[in-house]
């Protein structure tokens, strides 16, 4: 089948990508000329696991091209909008590039084509880009059928080709029984072992989209604000998690307490839902919420990374290496990370960071471009050189087994704060670490009582009495 994909972003590369895997014809379109002369030579404007080796398959194959001409809307049969839904100030979906594309759709449309609005967009948008192609199309005096139905994207970066290829499940909002035959068909490939094609009004899909990020937003929000708990009373986030998890209505996944959620999707998807609903005068007090507690969360850290110094002379001239910058693991994606709030606040504060990120040190490079007293390290134990404190932010399984005695070494100090709790608590107590989990407890007196005697009987080769006179660390 003839498919255009329009937007080479993290959406419409991987999804042009899979359906020529597939075996169709796909046309790739951005309107970023640099971009598109870039993919035509191979090489993928972000990192994305696999996609580079199944770009370059497919495009030897001539099935995948790229340009930045509309000419191929002439001949597609199905046409994919995957174009950016950035947020305006008052948080609402910026539509301009949607109908920036239908409207460029309109100008070569020669035939039937099915439009499939793949990016993120307000309820309602598919009707309202329907009656934008029509009166376009109208004052070209073509009489020219199409449907235009929305098909939104549920792909996670960092995962994205198995999530395109090996889907949940695939929505279709439609309101023709020949666009969502068409659809179905074109899926078919990837829900081959049992059929995982959900067909509704399109309303409802298009709503579907905000409810989940909004839900899994939720998860993770409601869990940050019970780790605040956990760390008044002693409680420990993970073994509330377990506990939480083993009834099946509440499931295993996505329940972590960290530095806060970031990315191009949860972070705008809220503030859209909220400003849909306000529109409509609806009242959204759960959602505004679940914002307001990410944001919070992603102060917390600097804020007890200087609770932490202010027994030790503050945190001016300190330096602290962060591991970590990306929103989240396998991706060099930016966009609203959390390590970001974190490294605008320690700067405030007089703080000399060193920064590591195994993949996305580029993005952060443009990000912070001009910020002073900002080294970029190679690597982990660079960063970690003359360190007062290290703070993970980002999740990266590279981290999982560092050397932390090694790393320990190289510090100045030996204050670890575990953005993701990446550690275990006591494990890192006995490699010398002053250990800070989030919605861990901290260190109590009667678990250094069990170590020191743990070292005098020779079972421990660490002496941690150093840390019960440190009060920035032990809880009494
Ligand atoms: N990134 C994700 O993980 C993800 C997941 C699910 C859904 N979404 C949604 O999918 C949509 C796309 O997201 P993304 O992250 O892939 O976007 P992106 O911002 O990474 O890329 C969008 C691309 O569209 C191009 N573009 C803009 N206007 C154009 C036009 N008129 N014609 C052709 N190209 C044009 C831009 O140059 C850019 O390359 C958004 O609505 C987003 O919310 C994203």
């Amino acid at each position: 089948m003839e498919i255009l994909v329009i937007g080479m972003g993290y959406v419409g590369l991987v999804t042009g990508t899979c359906f020529a895997e597939m075996g169709h014809h796909v046309t790739c379109l951005d309107i970023d000329k640099g971009k598109i002369e870039r993919l035509t030579k191979g090489e993928i404007p972000f990192y994305e696991p696999g996609l580079k080796e199944l770009l370059s398959r497919n495009a030897s194959a001539k099935r995948l091209q790229f340009t930045t001409s509309y000419e191929a809307a002439k001949t597609a049969a199905v046409i994919f909008i995957a174009v950016g839904t950035p947020p305006q100030k008052n948080g609402a979906a910026d539509l301009s590039y949607v109908e920036s594309a239908v409207g460029a759709i309109a100008k070569h449309l020669t035939q039937y084509a099915v439009i499939v609005n793949k990016s993120t967009v307000p309820i309602g948008t598919a009707r309202k880009l329907k009656q934008i192609l029509k009166d376009a199309l109208a004052e070209r005096e073509m009489n020219i059928s199409f449907d235009i139905i929305s098909c939104p994207e549920f792909l996670q970066e960092g995962s994205a080709i198995d999530d395109c290829m090996k889907p949940d499940r695939i929505i279709i909002g439609s309101d023709s029984e020949r666009a969502t035959r068409i659809l179905k068909g074109l899926y078919s490939s990837f829900t081959l072992n049992r059929d995982r094609v959900l067909i509704m009004d399109i309303e409802s899909a298009e709503l579907t989209k905000y409810a989940s990020n909004a839900m899994l937003a939720t998860r993770v929000s409601f869990m940050n604000e019970l780790s605040g708990i956990c760390e008044k009373v002693g409680a420990n986030i993970h073994q509330v998690r377990l506990g939480m998890s083993g009834d099946h209505r509440i499931g295993y996944h996505f329940l972590y307490a960290g530095a806060g959620y970031g990315g191009s999707c949860f972070p705008k998807d809220i503030r859209a839902l909220c400003a849909i609903a306000e529109d409509l005068g609806c009242e959204t007090p759960l959602l505004e919420a679940v914002d307001t507690v990410n944001e919070r969360q992603k102060k917390r850290l600097s804020k007890r990374v200087s609770e932490y110094f202010s027994k030790k002379g503050g945190m001016k001239g300190k330096t602290i290496a962060i591991w970590g910058l990306a929103f989240k693991p396998n991706t060099d994606d930016m966009r609203e990370a959390p390590s970001l709030t974190l490294i605008h606040s320690l700067l405030k504060k007089g703080a000399n960071l060193r920064l590591h990120d195994p993949i996305a040190m580029d993005n952060a490079k443009k990000e912070l471009k001009g910020k002073k007293h900002i080294h970029f390290c190679l690597n982990e134990y660079q960063a970690a050189l003359n360190a007062d404190a290290i703070i993970l932010m980002t999740e990266w399984k590279q981290f999982r087994f560092v050397n932390l005695k090694t790393v320990l070494t190289k510090m100045r100090g030996r204050a670890f704060f575990d953005g993701r709790n990446q550690y275990h608590p006591k494990e890192m107590v006995l490699k010398g670490f002053h250990y800070f989990g989030v919605g861990i407890p901290k260190v109590s007196t009667d678990l250094l009582r069990e170590l020191r005697s743990s070292y005098r009987k020779k079972e421990l080769n660490y002496d941690t009495s150093v840390f019960e006179t440190d009060p920035a660390f032990i809880d009494r």
